[in-house]
């Protein structure tokens, strides 16, 4: 992947932004990416050492993002910030992003406490929306986490943000966001529709609580 094309040369000039900082900040984005390497890599160990030890993947699928530059700005103009990349660092928890797709409700608690037992693994905040939907019916389990990644001469501490769910959680999210981003003009949506969309999320959870059970029960019958 080249860094190229995390922004743009128009990019840079509306920005303003000196190309000493763009340097600063591009050899920053090559720490998160490691970063995000390290956790896909650790995920992705825990899945076959889970599948080893018990014949099941808990994880369906995983799926990785490096925040864009413009994004990066847009949301340090939003909470108030100049942008530097100390500021960066501090502020934003979500430059690296890592997203886990369980298998079964039960998988989603599993993996994040495997993956929180390993030593140099910092729990930093935890948001449990999968136990406590928000208002709109989105759920998901956000952790987010510091790991040490090691450059050529220095080990640096750096945040990633983790996103598990479930397939029927990643459904709902997918399409929400993607119906949000639609409605280009802001137009507040009409309660008939925020009210539909979370009737979805609530078949949804049905779907994932009975599916559990129905995996228990299989699972039982095997074992007999
Ligand atoms: P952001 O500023 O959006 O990053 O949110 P936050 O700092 O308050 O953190 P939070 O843990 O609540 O949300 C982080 C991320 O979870 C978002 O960037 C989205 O990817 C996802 N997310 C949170 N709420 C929703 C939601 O209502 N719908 C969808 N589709 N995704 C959501
Ligand atoms: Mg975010």
């Amino acid at each position: 992947m080249s860094n190229t094309n995390l922004i743009t040369t128009d990019e840079e000039q509306i920005l303003h932004i000196p190309p000493e900082a763009i340097d600063i900040f591009m050899s920053e984005m090559q720490v998160y990416r490691a970063a995000i390497k390290e956790m896909k890599t650790k995920l992705e160990n825990l899945d076959d050492s889970f599948h080893s030890r018990y014949e099941y993947n808990p994880i369906h699928h995983i799926e990785t993002r490096l925040k864009s530059m413009p994004s990066i700005l847009k949301k340090m103009e939003k909470m108030g910030y100049e942008f530097t990349v100390e500021n960066m660092k501090e502020v934003l928890n979500d430059i690296a992003g890592v997203r886990v797709i369980c298998n079964y409700l039960d998988d989603m608690e599993r993996v994040a406490d495997m993956l929180l037992n390993q030593d140099d693994v910092t729990l930093l905040h935890k948001k449990e929306y999968h136990k406590y939907p928000k208002a709109n019916g989105y759920r998901s389990l956000h952790l987010v986490v510091s790991i040490p990644v090691f450059l050529a001469d220095e080990k640096r501490d750096v945040k990633v943000e983790i996103q598990i769910r479930t397939i029927a959680m990643d459904l709902w999210a997918s399409l929400e966001h993607q119906l949000r981003y639609k409605n280009k003009n802001n137009i507040p949506v009409p309660e008939d529709l925020s009210k539909r969309l979370y009737g979805c999320a609530i078949v949804l959870t049905e779907i994932d609580k009975e599916m559990q059970r129905i995996y228990d029960e299989i699972l039982k019958l095997s074992q007999q």
